[in-house]
């Protein structure tokens, strides 16, 4: 079976590649599990200074996987996996800096939101249509998303659904810088280099203290996945939910 996450490392880099390019890099629990396990390992390993988030030509990632939203959308049994994935992202103790090219969609634009740099290429389009599809804002974007882009960018993008370019995303604050998409991994994997080569400790208080209370962050996610369990099993979801799953059929 092809391996869906490929963790790798680059001296203190740690990089963790998505690598379902069939699917667009929809994330299975599977999927999440592995990039979660990678972050608690990596944090714990001295030897690792900064975590890298790739995805693969065209697309970073499509965001969950919607037959496993059906799953639980009709009654069975969702996991932990989800969970257990953004609390490693809301709490790791280290840098981390992703490459972004293509396709950026639901949990694939808003896990950059607990990114301290994201490079994206001019034909990336961020895009989180939670709200069409019947769910609310997760993994702490709807506290993260405002406090970057201003309320009512947080609404154009959680709210409206609409897409951001690349440019407009970086005119937003959304990411650190537009590079080319041959230059993408070069630049990720450069400024990655520049993070581990700093002092860690002096990095980690700085880091700390820009971030400000994790606690405050986890106590959003659990808010806005309560909502967002309610809300799979909702008439809207399953309706949206459907017309995606038949829409390749017709
Ligand atoms: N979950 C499951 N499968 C997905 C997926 C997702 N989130 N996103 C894409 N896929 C699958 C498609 O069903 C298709 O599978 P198939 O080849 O077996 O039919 C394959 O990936 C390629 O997708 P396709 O739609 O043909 O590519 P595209 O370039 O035309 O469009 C997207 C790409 C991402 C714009 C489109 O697939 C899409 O809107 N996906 C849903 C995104 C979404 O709503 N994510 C959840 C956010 S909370």
């Amino acid at each position: 079976m092809t391996d869906h996450i490929l963790v790798e490392r680059q001296g203190a880099i740690q990089i963790i590649r998505m690598n379902r390019p069939d699917k667009k890099n929809a994330l299975t629990r599977a999927m999440y599990a592995k990039m979660s396990a990678a972050l608690v390992e990596g944090d714990a390993d001295p030897a690792v200074r900064v975590h890298v988030f790739l995805g693969v030509p065209g697309a970073f990632s499509s965001g969950n996987d919607l037959a496993d939203f059906m799953v639980v959308a009709t009654g069975g049994e969702g996991g932990t996996e989800v969970w257990d994935f953004l609390m490693a992202l809301a709490r790791a103790e280290k840098p981390i800096v992703s490459g972004v090219d293509g396709i950026a969609v639901g949990i694939g634009t808003t896990l950059n939101l607990h990114c301290d740099l994201t490079f994206a290429t001019p034909r990336t389009v961020f895009r989180t249509p939670f709200v069409d599809l019947g769910l609310v804002p997760e993994a702490g974007s709807s506290l993260l998303a405002p406090q970057v882009l201003g309320r009512q960018g947080a609404f154009a993008l959680l709210g409206l659904g609409e897409g951001f370019s690349a440019e407009r995303a970086k005119a937003a604050g959304l990411i650190y810088e537009v590079v080319a998409e041959e230059a993408l991994e070069a630049s990720v994997l450069a400024a990655a280099a520049q993070i581990a080569a700093k002092p860690p400790q002096a990095l980690k208080i700085a880091r700390d203290l820009m971030r400000g209370s994790r606690e405050d962050l986890v106590a959003r996610i659990g808010e806005e996945s309560a909502h967002f369990r309610e809300q799979l099993k909702s008439d809207e979801a399953r309706a949206a939910l459907t017309a995606f799953m038949t829409r390749k059929k017709a």
